[in-house]
This record gives C-alpha cells, sequence and structure tokens, in this order.
C-alpha cells in the first residue's frame, strides 16, 4: 500500500513585490478573492484531498497570515447573540484543528525550493504536497484530489501541468515529455523559465505538487538555478536524473495566477460570477462596461 499523503506545504514567504505598495503590510495571501483571502481556496483544496497537516513557510511581516487562522471566539459569540447563523457557520469553517498547523520561517526569500527545505524537519520520511496559494484554480474536483488519486497509481513525484501558449511559455517551469498521451505524462526532464525556442513542450508546471522525501535530499545541495534562486523544478529534475518516476497531472480545471495583478482581477471576475448573490449585478455591470468600450471604439 502507498503512503497516503497527509502533510502540505505552503510556501508563502516571498516578497509579493507585484502587488506592492499593499504587500508592504499585506501578505499577499491574505488578499481576498470576493470575499475569502487567496490561502482559505488553498486550505480548502488541501482538506477536501485530505490532508491533516498545514505547514507554513513564512516570513517577516506575515503576522496577519498567522492570525488568520486563529479562532475568534468573541466574533463567534456575537454572531450567535445576533442570531447570524449563517455567518456563524462562515466563519466556523474556517477554524482549524488545533496542532493542525505549523509555521516555520525561511529567513531569506532564497526561492521556492529552499521555502519548501525550510519544512524538511515536519516531512520526515513521507510524501508530501505543496500547494502554491496564489495559483487559484476552479475545478468541480479540487486539483489536489485529483492528483492525490492519480499519485495512488503512479507513486513517485507529480506536478500539476497546464499547456500554454508558446510565447507565454518563458515564465513558467517547464516539461521534457517522454510521450504525450493523456492527463498523465511520464516527464524525462524540467527547464526553469526557458526561452520560447528552447522549451522543451509547451506544458507548464502549476503550483500543485506530490513529492517524495528524495527532492527534500535533492534541495541539501543548494544549488542555485534561474534568477540565482534555489529553484524546486530543479530538485524535481534531479529526481529523473537519479532514476525516480516524474510524472505531469494535466489537471481538470482553470487556473488563475493570483500572483499577478491581470491574474487577480480575471480571478475575482471569474469567482464573483460564479457566486449566485453576485451574479446578476457583476454581470450587468460588465455588460454596460463591455458595450461603453465598444461605442467609445
Ligand atoms: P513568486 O515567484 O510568486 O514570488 O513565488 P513572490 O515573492 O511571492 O512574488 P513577486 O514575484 O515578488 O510578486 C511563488 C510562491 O513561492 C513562495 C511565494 O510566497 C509564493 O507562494 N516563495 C517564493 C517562498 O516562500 N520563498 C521564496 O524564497 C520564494
Amino acid at each position: 500500500m502507498r503512503n497516503k499523503v497527509t502533510k502540505a506545504i505552503f510556501p508563502v514567504a516571498g516578497l509579493g513585490t507585484r502587488f506592492l505598495p499593499a504587500t508592504k503590510s499585506v501578505p499577499k495571501e491574505i488578499m481576498t478573492l470576493v470575499d475569502r483571502p487567496l490561502i482559505q481556496y488553498a486550505i480548502d483544496e488541501a482538506r477536501a484531498a485530505g490532508i491533516k497537516e498545514f505547514i507554513f513557510v513564512t516570513s517577516r511581516g506575515k503576522s496577519a497570515l498567522e492570525d488568520y487562522f486563529d479562532h475568534a471566539p468573541e466574533l463567534e459569540t456575537a454572531l450567535r447573540k445576533a442570531g447570524k447563523t449563517e455567518l456563524l457557520q462562515i466563519l466556523k469553517n474556517t477554524n482549524m484543528e488545533s496542532g493542525a498547523i505549523a509555521y516555520i520561517r525561511q529567513h531569506k526569500a532564497l526561492g521556492l525550493g529552499h521555502a519548501v527545505w525550510c519544512a524538511r524537519r515536519l516531512i520526515g520520511d513521507e510524501p508530501f504536497a505543496v500547494i502554491l496559494p496564489d495559483d487559484v484554480i476552479a475545478a468541480e474536483q479540487p486539483c489536489l484530489q485529483q492528483m492525490t488519486e492519480a499519485y495512488e497509481e503512479t507513486g513517485g513525484a507529480m506536478v500539476a501541468a497546464m499547456d500554454v501558449p508558446r510565447e507565454r511559455i518563458g515564465s513558467y517551469g517547464v516539461l521534457d515529455l517522454e510521450d504525450d498521451k493523456g492527463d498523465l505524462v511520464k516527464v524525462r526532464g524540467m527547464v526553469e523559465k526557458p526561452t520560447p525556442d528552447q522549451a522543451p513542450s509547451n506544458l507548464a508546471v502549476i503550483g500543485r505538487y506530490i513529492l517524495t522525501p528524495d527532492v527534500l535530499k535533492n534541495l541539501n545541495r543548494m544549488k542555485q538555478g534561474s534568477g540565482n534562486e534555489i529553484q524546486l523544478t530543479d530538485a524535481i529534475a534531479d529526481e529523473i536524473a537519479q532514476g525516480r518516476d516524474v510524472y505531469g497531472y494535466r489537471f481538470r480545471g482553470q487556473r488563475f495566477d493570483c500572483g499577478s495583478k491581470a491574474g487577480f482581477l480575471q480571478a475575482t471576475v471569474a469567482f464573483g460570477l460564479a457566486r449566485d448573490d453576485l451574479r446578476e449585478d457583476l454581470l450587468r455591470y460588465l455588460h454596460e462596461l463591455v458595450s461603453v468600450e465598444k461605442a467609445a471604439q
């Protein structure tokens, strides 16, 4: 029997410079998509996939994120007294079991690979998931759950993958494929942020991973890669060089890059439209806006 994946690392120690000045004092992961912080979407996805231990790799200035997971007894009492049961339930759904969350500090933003490595002692000798909260994925079946199901069949390491137009491939880690058939593809190499003409495929790595402790061992070498950062992609690519299996998984769903302003705005519209209480008003506004834009052209 394969070990179940019950631990997830959430690397949230990045500087979030693309959202300055907001990220001067607000961690990017606390910024709200409609009415829930980005981190809540990530937690819900992890819970749906059976994750029981949530490991946050944080840094200076992220205390709002830690506070977010505290229970709020005064608020709960006030809502209960006021008979606001629906809001009370929304609040309670964010409560985490005592001891389920651990915070580890990354003292310097040396890269995603380094952030994951910082959590090595809490992972021990088990497979684990990594979720980047700024990649938000709208899906009928949550993305990580799709991946844990596929992982039960394959073992090895697995990265979420998405087809990306060639002109934009240079912003991603890119998969070199053994054969490109179906949703689950065997990987024979990975390149971080290649130039479009050097990209081995159009299949990009997205911020969901299932990894083995061997990847942490590879990270021990602290090899600097693209942008002089310690890259997670490089440590996964080393797995292949060492003869272990790595898979790409084409998930079913739509990914929003909420680490970028345009992606965040698109996600806000998409998640707003998906809400019954907002859809009608928002759609009307968008129609008006488009007509005004068209008339002005
Ligand atoms: P990004 O590449 O989006 O970097 O990191 P960033 O610092 O968050 O944002 P910008 O580019 O300055 O606007 C991807 C994920 O990896 C984490 C980030 O917190 C984010 O979840 N990360 C990145 C770390 O935890 N530590 C690092 O050293 C780098």
